[in-house]
């Protein structure tokens, strides 16, 4: 039993050796910084490449973050440096120096640059009429991208945000997250929802705010407008009933009130000849 395990461990190294020596025999080796992080009081990052030997003639060279090409860092340079400058979340990810040969595949390294999440963008606040869906949203820089959680706060504590509702669906993509609300509930939903981004180095988060607002709001000034209308109706109704009796006591009939018209035109005219 023994000396089987012991010979399977030296083929596995013996295995591992080959391995290395064909591998080095066949690539180039680059010489790259350690992994960096991020934090508060740094003032600068310096990310080096250094290509130590190459099977190939060299051709040139350039810097990569997040597999998009740095631009302004191309050149013959077989010594890469790339400097960050009071480097914050945004400076962070994966940094991959590249080394093209005229007649070889190119070689890469990568370093890592990681820090705390930081949301830098989110909805402050979102109206909406029930019944309708909202969505809230928060993105972030650092890296390695956060886990990302949802919270409601609520008069006893917070209440976590998943799936198993039915009505609230989280999506989260690495540096974003969606919590999505379906048929809004003018009791149950409206309040302060709370996105949360954690990684290893720390975690952010960042309150938005939903209002609901009833089927009927829409309809409110129109409402008033008929009530206002309404209201002046029954006024002119009132008043009319009111004063229509009286009417009918003064002038007897409508002829009466002719002929002392007629009286008042005689008056004017008397008035007029004097
Ligand atoms: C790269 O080379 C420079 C000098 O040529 C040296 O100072 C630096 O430490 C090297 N960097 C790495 C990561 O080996
Ligand atoms: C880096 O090298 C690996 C293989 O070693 C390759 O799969 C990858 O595409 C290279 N990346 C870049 C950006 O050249
Ligand atoms: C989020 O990640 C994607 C892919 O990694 C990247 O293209 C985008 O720039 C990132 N957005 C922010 C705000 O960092
Ligand atoms: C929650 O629902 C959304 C939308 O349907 C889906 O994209 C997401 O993967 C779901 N999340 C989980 C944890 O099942
Ligand atoms: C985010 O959630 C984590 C895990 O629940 C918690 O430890 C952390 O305090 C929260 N961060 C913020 C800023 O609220």
């Amino acid at each position: 039993m023994i000396p089987a395990a012991v010979m399977s461990l030296s083929v596995a190294i013996l295995g591992t050796v080959l391995l290395h020596s064909v591998s080095s025999q066949s690539e180039p080796s680059i010489a790259a910084s350690e992994n960096a992080l991020i934090t508060g009081d740094v003032d600068s990052l310096v990310l080096q490449c250094n290509l130590t030997s190459a099977f190939g003639d060299f051709d040139d060279s350039y810097w990569m973050k997040n597999g998009e090409l740095i631009s302004g860092t191309r050149g013959p340079n077989r010594n890469l440096e790339h400097r960050l400058n009071r480097p914050r979340g945004d400076d962070a990810g994966v940094y991959t120096c590249v080394f093209n040969f005229i007649s070889a595949p190119s070689a890469n390294a990568s370093i890592d640059v990681k820090s705390a999440p930081v949301i830098t963008g989110h909805k402050r606040s979102e109206n909406k009429n029930e019944g309708e869906d909202a969505v809230l949203y928060c993105k972030s820089v650092g890296f390695p991208h956060p886990i990302w959680t949802w919270h409601k706060i609520e008069s006893g504590g917070m209440k976590d945000m998943d799936n198993s509702s039915g009505r609230f669906f989280v999506s989260s993509k690495e540096n974003y997250t969606e919590l999505h609300i379906a048929s809004l509930d003018i009791n149950l939903d409206p309040g302060v929802y709370v996105c949360n981004a954690t990684n290893l180095h720390g975690s952010h988060s960042e309150r938005s705010v939903l209002r609901v607002r009833s089927h009927f709001a829409p309809l409110w000034p129109l409402l008033g407008v008929l009530i206002e209308i309404i209201i002046l109706v029954i006024i002119i109704v009132v008043y009319e009933k009111r004063k229509k009796p009286e009417d009918l006591q003064d002038g007897e009939s409508p002829v009466k009130t002719n002929s002392t018209n007629n009286h008042k035109d005689k008056n004017l005219r008397q008035r007029n000849t004097n």
